[in-house]
């Protein structure tokens, strides 16, 4: 039996998860209020807030998992990419278990670990898969051809797919972070209500950049003719953002589809909790015949149960690391 406890801390949520012989018994997040009123995460409140959070969800994952520390074989924290000082709390306390306790300790890559997410239940995808992987941080096409080898076949040139999200919410007047309050409304608006542009990126790559402006130019110009633009046409606005964004990221993996002929596809991230990728996603599956793999709501934002499912495939092949191990805010996947 291997137990294995896993660890996340790269931006503003704190998870602890209990991983018995590849499968998840317990993923505790604790999420950070704290930085809704600055619009945005501030990253010495997120590690300072880590500190309080993580030996309570720690304590809170074992006794969920009905097992005592003693018995944890192995423990699994994100190494990077992410905030320095919210990944040096993890990695510190990670080191600190593993010592105490005289068990092996896991490096996790978590842009992998995103992706490898769609072990944690069944229907798993086949290797070779494509997935894309849409955060706050990052918007990416990988070929994923085993547990830890992938090959980054596109990504974005500015901006990611969350911040395009984000930012449009900020624009909008909407609180951090808006990825979600977007898909709220847009569930009600008309996405044909204002055309914006598609990017003419070549290759696998995306940018997001031109978008955000495109809205920002939008939203000045329909303010100056009616002040209240803005509450008026909320739902129509993010409906038309994000059947933008929605259409930019499939049109780019159709490519990566065809191109590589791969008809195993995956998305992951924080961004796949959105509904309108969700059902185009589906729907663009049925019509090429993919079979599409869309991780559940608690998987797809930042979490440990992803970090603990790659430290279990990692403890069966002894991919240990030593005791000088030092976090990285920056990482290739
Ligand atoms: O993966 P994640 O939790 O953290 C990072 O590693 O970045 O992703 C967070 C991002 C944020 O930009 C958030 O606004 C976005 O995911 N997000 C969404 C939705 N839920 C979360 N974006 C659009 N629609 C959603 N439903
Ligand atoms: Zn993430």
């Amino acid at each position: 039996m291997a137990i294995i406890l896993g660890i996340e801390s790269s931006c503003d949520e704190t998870s602890a998860s209990i991983c018995i012989d590849g499968e998840i018994k317990a993923n505790i997040i604790a999420g950070q209020a704290v930085h809704a009123k600055y619009g945005g995460v501030v990253p010495e409140l997120a590690s300072r807030a880590h500190q309080q959070n993580i030996i309570p969800t720690v304590d809170q994952a074992i006794a969920e998992a009905k097992i005592h520390k003693n018995e944890i074989d192995a423990v699994a924290f994100t190494r990077g990419p992410g905030l320095l000082g919210s990944l040096l709390v993890g990695t510190s306390f990670s080191k600190s278990f593993a010592l105490a306790l005289d068990i092996p300790l896991i490096e996790v890559n978590h842009m992998q670990a995103h992706i490898l997410a769609h072990f944690i239940e069944d229907p798993k995808p086949q290797f070779p898969f494509l997935c894309l992987t849409v955060s706050g941080g990052h918007t990416q096409i990988v070929l994923v051809k085993n547990y830890f080898e992938m090959e980054l076949l596109g990504e974005t040139l500015d901006d990611a797919a969350g911040e395009a999200f984000d930012k449009t919410a900020k624009i909008l007047d909407l609180p951090y972070p808006g990825g979600p309050l977007v898909d709220k409304h847009a569930n009600l608006g008309n996405p044909d209500a204002f055309k914006l542009p598609e990017p003419q990126i070549p290759d696998l790559n995306f940018s997001f950049s031109g978008l955000k402006t495109a809205i920002l130019y939008l939203v000045q110009a329909e303010l100056k003719k009616n002040p209240n633009f803005l509450t008026e046409r909320i739902d129509d606005l993010c409906a038309s953002v994000q059947s933008r964004i929605v259409s930019i990221l499939l049109n780019k993996l159709k490519k990566a589809a065809k191109e590589t002929g791969v008809k195993e596809i995956a998305i992951a991230g924080g961004v796949s909790a959105n509904s309108g990728l969700r059902e185009s996603l589906i729907e663009m599956g049925k019509r090429y015949k993919w079979n599409v793999y869309i991780p559940k709501f608690e998987y797809c934002t930042d979490n440990a149960a992803m970090i603990a499912i790659a430290g279990y495939q990692k403890f069966l092949i002894k991919d240990f690391v030593g005791q000088d191990i030092a976090p990285l805010a920056r990482m290739p996947v």
